[in-house]
């Protein structure tokens, strides 16, 4: 089991908690809008964890559409399919399975909501992903959500206790590095800052009809295009 898969594992009633607040489901309903979605739609969502976006996809593509979740955690899928078998959807699905190897060719859609800044090469990763959803008939949307440092004037005031949240949610970090987080140039979320700023570079490379929206007083940036379909 890799370090990521055991630390949201362990805290996966945690983490389900906080990824359903109203807030973060304000965030999912606008990053799901990002995608343009049609009734009738496949959309494959990587690293879906608990299944906090599901009900939003799902409601998008509608009966005639398909959604499937991919994670590397089992007991986080295992909460995501407890959230399908009481919905009674019979068209969504998670699997387990590593999204920078997704057993998955083709799709109309793709989103990834804070995943990248836990990939070892996300600039990678997203440029599989647009080669996934590149063969859909105008072209596939891909959307990314994830938390950086905010230059918002009032989430400015913020940054140092979303350095120490950073901290905590990292898989090898102990609670020393979430009290040296909270001062300023410690770096500590520098890794996570690196990897989003490399895939949305790798977005903006590939796609057209691109979209930014930040929400969450600055913190939380969704970036979204079409690939393919010219
Ligand atoms: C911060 S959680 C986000 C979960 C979900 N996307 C959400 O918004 O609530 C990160 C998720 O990415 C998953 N993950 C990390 N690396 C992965 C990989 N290589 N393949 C598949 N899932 C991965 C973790 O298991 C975890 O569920």
């Amino acid at each position: 089991m890799t370090a990521v898969a055991e630390f949201y594992g362990d805290n996966a009633a945690l983490y389900d908690r906080v990824a359903t607040l109203p807030p973060v489901g304000r965030w999912r309903a606008r990053a799901v809008a990002a995608l343009d979605l049609d009734p009738g739609d496949t959309v494959v969502e990587m690293g879906c964890g608990t299944g906090a976006n599901l009900p939003y996809l799902r409601r998008a593509v509608g009966p005639g559409g398909r959604v499937v979740g991919l994670d590397l955690t089992r007991p986080l899928l295992e909460r995501a399919r407890g959230r399908i078998t009481r919905e009674g959807w019979v068209n969504v699905h998670v699997v387990q399975g590593d999204a920078t190897e997704a057993p998955v060719e083709t799709a109309d859609a793709l989103l990834a909501t804070f995943v990248v800044g836990l990939l070892a090469d996300p600039a990678d990763a997203v440029a599989d992903w647009c080669d996934l959803v590149a063969g859909a008939a105008e072209g596939g949307r891909l959307a990314l959500v994830d938390a950086t440092a905010s230059d918002h004037p009032a989430g400015r005031l913020l940054n140092p206790a979303f350095r120490a949240f950073v901290a905590a949610g990292a898989p090898s970090s102990s609670p020393a590095d979430v009290a040296r987080a909270l001062v300023p140039g410690s770096g500590l979320a520098a890794p996570l800052s690196e990897r989003v700023r490399a895939s949305r570079r790798a977005l903006t490379a590939r796609a057209r009809d691109r979209r930014y929206e930040r929400m969450g007083l600055g913190f939380v940036g969704v970036l979204s295009g079409r690939v393919g379909g010219v």
